[in-house]
């Protein structure tokens, strides 16, 4: 079966799944692309603008099954990359229902549609399913490491992380995952970290480290995530999970002090905020194994090379996230962030 000739790719108009999308055009250009976004607050539907071959864009919900059987039988659909998620941590513990509705029933619904109709399934998940390194003695997490989630979004990761693992245990339905530690890059709503604060730089305002910024986080390209993406679905071995990091590990306050630096401000020009309970410490990958399977390595490895250019992408783009920017804003503040 060609699983490459018509991809469903949900949640293709957000920040990773947009950015899949661009890169697909790029590396399999015949493919028929079609992305299936419910156009929620963290969608661009301009994150697809400028593509020659335009993927074909349905906004809908995947929690809606007859959608989602349309779309397969229409469009002959042979394989479902799943993006489509509520991703924000504090989001979640603010209102943790539409996680538990689009994470855990939308992954059913995309499941049940593989299985009827024999299709390749990947889903996007997240080194979050793990909790966090610094409980313990672990120090990196591997494709064995036990599933301890600590905030409403990251245990529906990990619930929608064992739906796809029954699908494929009881019913063989041909599943892979990845489970990839903090991406950055263009598109990437300005509630998440590194956005924020370029952002709040740009509209004069400080950074804000929640805590002492002290918490560790793994970053991730998102460029990188989207190739180690391509080549599970394509070679990764069905059944199983394949964790993507690129050896970044730094805490809060190195990356805005970089962030800093790299606009020309002071390094001490920073405000420490309320933390997010229950906050995850600490992150940290173990990518031997796709490495080891599938010969990925990260391409954009130099952090601070990616940092500056991401600080670019947003300088040149202000008409994009600045819609955003004072909503967002005026909800951190409510909440003390
Ligand atoms: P995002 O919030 O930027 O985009 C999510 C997209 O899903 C949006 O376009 C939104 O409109 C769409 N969506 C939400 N609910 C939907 C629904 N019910 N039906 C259809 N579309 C819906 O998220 P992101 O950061 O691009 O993350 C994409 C995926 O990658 C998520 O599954 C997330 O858990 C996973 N992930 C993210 C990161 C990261 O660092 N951002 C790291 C690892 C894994
Ligand atoms: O690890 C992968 C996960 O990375 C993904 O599954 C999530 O979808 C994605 O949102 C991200 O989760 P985090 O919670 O790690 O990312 P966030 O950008 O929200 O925060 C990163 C760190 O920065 C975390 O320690 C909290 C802190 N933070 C966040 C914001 C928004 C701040 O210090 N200041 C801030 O303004």
């Amino acid at each position: 079966k060609d699983e490459v000739a018509s991809l469903l790719v949900t949640g293709g108009a957000g920040f990773i799944g947009s950015n899949f999308v661009r890169y697909l055009a790029r590396v399999n250009p015949q493919a028929k692309v079609v992305v299936l976004d419910k156009m929620t607050y963290a969608a661009n539907p301009h994150n697809l603008d400028g593509l020659s071959r335009k993927p074909i864009v349905i906004r809908g919900d995947i929690c809606d099954s007859s959608l989602v059987e349309q779309i397969v039988e229409q469009h002959h659909i042979n394989g479902i990359i799943h993006f489509a998620a509520e991703s924000h941590n504090d989001n979640s513990i603010r209102d943790a229902a539409p996680f538990i509705h689009t994470n855990i029933y939308g992954t059913y619904v995309l499941l049940e549609a593989a299985r009827r109709h024999d299709l390749r399934f990947h889903h996007v998940s997240t080194d979050e399913v793990f909790g966090d390194t610094s409980v313990g003695d672990v120090t990196r997490f591997d494709e064995s490491s036990p599933y301890r989630p600590s905030s409403p979004y990251s245990a529906t990761k990990a619930a929608s992380d064992h739906l796809v693992r029954a699908w494929w245990r009881t019913y063989g339905t041909r599943v892979t995952i990845t489970n990839s530690s903090n991406n950055y890059g263009p598109f990437q709503h300005v509630e998440k970290f590194i956005p924020r604060q370029i952002t709040n730089i740009l509209t004069g305002h400080r950074p804000k480290l929640y805590g002492q910024g002290e918490d560790v986080r793994d970053w991730l390209s998102v460029e990188d995530d989207c190739r180690a993406i391509w080549n599970v679905y394509r070679r990764g071995r069905l059944g199983q999970t394949y964790l993507v990091g690129a050896d970044n590990r730094l805490s809060n306050l190195a990356v805005v002090q970089m962030i800093l630096a790299m606009m020309n401000r002071p390094l001490d020009e920073v405000e420490f905020v309320r933390d997010r309970p229950g906050a995850d410490r600490r992150y940290a990958i173990d990518a031997s194994k796709i490495r080891r399977e599938l010969g990925w390595k990260p391409l954009q490895a130099d952090f601070a090379k990616s940092l500056e250019a991401t600080i670019e992408w947003y300088k040149r783009h202000e008409s994009w996230w600045m819609p955003a920017k004072q909503t967002t804003e005026l909800r951190y503040r409510q909440e003390g962030h």
